[in-house]
């Protein structure tokens, strides 16, 4: 017995931005993208909100699991670009919804978001039903989406990070099942960001605060004790990386990963039908199979069309595998995800 992936799906916004309309703005070529990160387009939202593509991504989800919205008893939203800071995305879905009996709450891991928010509910699942059923809200079946519009924390004069992202969604109903074999093993972990190789500031309005003067916005460059005492520093509200650093730390997670989430569960790589990275870059993917030892031809690899969407990244490539028949029942799957934080894991299940 165990938690069982029972429904999926994904949502995107309608704007398609290729690599050409791009070039219009910044100074790249399709050539460049293409070549460095296998990314042709990205959707781009121009009037959907979070909450209108999370919530389209959550319906097909539970359109396909067979369940009502009254049987979902968890809502987690994994997100870096919520509508609100309060209510939460996942309240919002909540509302937009009518899942009238689900407890709902908000996960930032940014780009490990999919493999966290899985992590978390099935764990949730896990201890409600077994020795801890009674002592712990009942949580049955879960839905877990993914979302980001990172459009709106993009720099878009900066070619350097411009190029790599876009906006959408993804989701997964996760179910408890007497029968299945459930999740087979996870892994989750953090290294620190000393250099901050991916940071974004967040804006505060202060405008109204009594108590002043301030030293003004708080930047997460002082916070992590990057910025020399009387240095001037700007408020950056945009995705701030450092791509080569990002790039090595990146292939050495994906790796690490899958192999912890193996390892943990006794399974070899070589019985696992079909792996489900993160997509931030096709090369990183390349790399890692190549690390690994594993055909590309057993990755899901879906970068092309929609580029790096963050925390709906790894949701989104689910819903495509199983949508194209990539995954049977009974086949071993593994999710691996990193990103900003730095977060990394991978969760290891049975279809
Ligand atoms: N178009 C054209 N040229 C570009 C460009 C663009 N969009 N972006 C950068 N360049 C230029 C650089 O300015 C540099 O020029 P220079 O040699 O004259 O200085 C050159 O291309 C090479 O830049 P570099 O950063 O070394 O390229 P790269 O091969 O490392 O590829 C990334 C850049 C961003 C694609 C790559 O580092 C990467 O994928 N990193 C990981 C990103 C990631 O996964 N982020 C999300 C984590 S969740």
């Amino acid at each position: 017995m165990g938690c069982k992936i029972i429904g999926w799906g994904k949502a995107l916004p309608e704007l398609v931005v290729t690599n050409d309309d791009l070039a219009k703005i910044v100074d790249t070529s399709d050539e460049w993208i293409v070549e460095r990160t296998g990314i042709h387009a990205r959707r781009i939202s121009v009037n959907e909100t979070t909450t209108d593509l999370a919530s389209a991504a959550a319906e097909a989800a539970l359109a396909k699991s067979g369940l009502a919205k009254e049987d979902i008893d968890l809502l987690i939203c994994m997100t870096i670009t919520p509508d609100a800071v309060v209510p939460s995305e996942a309240c919002l879905v909540k509302m937009r919804l009518g899942l009238q009996n689900a407890i709902a709450f908000d996960l930032n891991a940014a780009c490990s978001g999919c493999i966290y928010g899985l992590d978390v509910a099935s764990s949730m699942i896990e201890a409600s039903q077994g020795a801890g059923a009674g002592r712990r809200n009942p949580i049955k079946n879960a839905l877990v989406v993914g979302v980001d519009r990172l459009s709106r924390i993009t720099d878009w004069t900066d070619r350097a990070t411009c190029v790599l992202f876009g906006d959408g969604a993804g989701a997964a109903v996760v179910s408890w099942d007497e029968t299945a074999p459930g999740i087979l093993s996870s892994f989750l972990h953090n290294t620190d960001d000393t250099a901050l190789v991916l940071a974004c500031d967040t804006i505060f309005d202060e405008s109204t605060f009594p108590f002043g003067p301030t030293d003004g916005p708080v930047l997460v460059k002082e916070v992590a004790g990057l910025v020399e005492d009387g240095e001037e520093v700007a408020l950056h509200p945009f995705i701030e990386m450092q791509g080569q650093a990002v790039y090595k730390f990146a292939t050495s997670a994906m790796t690490e990963a899958a192999q912890m989430a193996c390892e943990r569960a006794g399974v070899s790589i070589d019985d696992v039908a079909c792996i489900v990275p993160h997509q931030a870059n096709e090369r990183i993917i390349r790399y890692a199979a190549k690390k690994m030892h594993v055909p590309m031809e057993r990755f899901q690899v879906s970068i092309g069309e929609v580029g790096n969407t963050s925390a709906s990244s790894v949701l989104m490539a689910l819903a495509d595998a199983y949508d194209s028949g990539r995954i049977n029942p009974g086949d071993k799957v593994l999710l691996a995800g990193f990103g900003g934080g730095l977060t990394y894991g991978s969760l290891l299940f049975v279809a």
